[in-house]
């Protein structure tokens, strides 16, 4: 590990919402920058970060030390067509790996941050598979990527649910009683009569008071970041009042907003031609709000930002103005 290491997982609810598409073009803008960068594809079971990165699938990566034919996690790093930036292959050659047992997740962790680089940037797989959520705790401000559409949003509250669940639980793992409050808690729907962290922060100080304080400082210590991708307009932000409420009322959670991203045709046009957005389509609107979430990571990231909503649909507001006056 370099003097500082900044680690970013990159989850969402669901699949599809840019998780990778982001990881890619995101540690791009960093290396750019002048940052030693990686890219790491823990999408285990799904791993495409290579094609968003313009590479092949065939480098042999975190399967391959998993099973144990490569010792030595740096070994696996491979050049990423930028300067400053490495890769990290996922599972492409060694596939059904989305089942790790929990001893080898933990070596893989420990190797993964400890790797030498400014900027460690992991895609996961979607949804709240145990791996993904262990994944997401690597940080205290872990990126979610949303959609502004309300199935979206309601799967990153359950993702984020289940993630405060899976942090509480790592930390009572000898606790039964606890452990047995949790489990009836996970998986179950953001829209099912259900009970708020506080509720069950509650529970289990009625079981043991000292855990039920516990609980609340582990709610204080992570703060993750929400990304909006494939916004139509500014006003798709307007959501994020709500997001903050029922964050607030259910999980005791605060988040920061960090970007938004808008719909962009050459997006998919990069994808169709297995290339990265940077540098090609650098004037590209998803490409200019990439680079705004780059320095912001390099500006802001260990500090919280008060109305960080706001500011983002400031932002947007005037990059689709621009955009506008530009076509007119
Ligand atoms: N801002 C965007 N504008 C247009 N298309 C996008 C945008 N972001 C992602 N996409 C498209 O969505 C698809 C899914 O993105 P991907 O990063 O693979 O999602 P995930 O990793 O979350 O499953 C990609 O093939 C890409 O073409
Ligand atoms: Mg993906």
């Amino acid at each position: 590990m370099t003097a500082k290491t900044t680690i970013i997982p990159i989850a969402s609810g669901k699949g599809g919402a840019g998780k990778t598409f982001l990881t890619a073009n995101l540690a791009i803008a960093l290396a750019e920058m002048g940052y030693p960068t990686i890219a790491v594809d823990l999408d285990l079971g799904g791993s495409n970060l290579y094609s968003f990165l313009g590479l092949n699938n065939r480098l042999p990566g975190i399967g391959d030390f998993l099973k144990a034919r490569i010792a030595d996690l740096p070994e696996l790093l491979v050049p990423a067509g930028t300067p400053n930036l490495k890769f990290l292959a996922g599972d492409g050659r060694t596939p059904f790996l989305s089942n790790i047992p929990y001893g080898q997740k933990i070596r893989l962790m420990s190797n993964i941050i400890k790797l030498p680089a400014r900027y460690i940037l992991l895609d996961l797989g979607a949804g709240a598979s145990f791996n993904t959520l262990d994944f997401f705790r690597l940080s205290p401000h872990g990126f979610v990527v949303i959609t502004p559409e309300y199935p979206s949003i309601m799967n990153m509250l359950s993702f984020l649910k289940n993630f405060i669940l899976r942090v509480i639980e790592g930390n009572f793992i000898k606790n039964q009683r606890i452990r047995e409050l949790l489990q009836f808690h996970y998986n179950q729907s953001m829209t099912e009569k259900q009970i708020s962290i506080e509720s069950l922060t509650s529970e289990i100080a009625a079981v043991d008071d000292e855990a039920g304080e516990k609980v609340i400082q582990l709610c204080r210590r992570y703060r993750p970041r929400v990304i909006f991708n494939k916004g139509e307009h500014p006003d798709d932000m307007k959501i994020a009042k709500h997001i903050n409420t029922s964050l607030n009322n259910l999980l005791s959670l605060k988040a920061d907003y960090f970007g938004f991203i808008f719909e962009d045709s050459c997006v998919r046009a990069s994808v169709r031609k297995r290339i990265p957005l940077l540098p090609s389509y650098r004037q590209s609107m998803a490409a200019q709000s990439i680079g705004k979430i780059a320095r912001r990571i390099v500006k802001f990231w260990d500090r919280h930002i008060e109305n960080s909503d706001q500011l983002i649909y400031n932002q947007a507001l005037s990059e689709y103005k621009g955009e506008k006056n530009l076509n007119s």
